[in-house]
């Protein structure tokens, strides 16, 4: 198994709504493995570093507002293709475009209010995840259950 780390969060309205439970249930069923993850509530200055990229764009102001609303769970996950197989689970970032079964497709109605945040790439990944966990907060384990997961 060639395992591979990705960061995701689960935003303000997800934890508003409820959901932390459905979505964190959806990320251990398929196999993938929480590492690292803290309940936190994001500062203006680390939710302009997170989102850095769309500084400029008409919903960035709108998006950082969002982001530092109220708490949010910050996690890395880890399996095979994690970024991948999460960007996939996650669906696409309009929820209208989000197919069922995905959890935007299920859950979310607002492109501005959708959910859940996952990298889009392995340089992301590497990114996001030391800007949000120091390497001591990620922890190294296996479960019991990994030879049925992967061959
Ligand atoms: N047109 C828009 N209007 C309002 N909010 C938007 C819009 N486009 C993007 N966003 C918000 O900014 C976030 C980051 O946009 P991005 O293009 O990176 O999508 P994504 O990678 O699917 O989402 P994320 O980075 O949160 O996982 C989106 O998830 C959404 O919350
Ligand atoms: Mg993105």
């Amino acid at each position: 198994m060639n395992a591979e780390r990705t960061f995701v969060m689960i935003k303000p309205d997800g934890v508003q709504r409820r959901l932390i439970g459905k979505v964190l249930q959806r990320i251990e069923e398929s196999g993938l493995k929480v590492v690292a993850m803290k309940f936190l509530r994001v500062s203006t200055k680390m939710a302009e570093r997170h989102y850095e990229i769309h500084k400029g764009k008409p919903f960035y102001e709108g998006l950082i507002k969002y982001i530092t609303s109220g708490p949010v769970v910050a996690m890395v996950v880890e399996g095979e293709n994690a970024i991948e197989n999460i960007r996939k689970m996650v669906g696409a970032t309009d929820p209208k475009k989000a197919q069922p079964g995905t959890i935007r497709g299920d859950y979310a109605q607002h492109i501005g209010r959708n959910i859940i945040h996952a990298s889009d790439g392995k340089e992301t990944a590497r990114k996001e995840i030391a800007l949000w966990f120091k390497e001591d907060e990620i922890i190294d384990y296996s479960i019991d259950d990994e030879k049925w997961i992967y061959e």
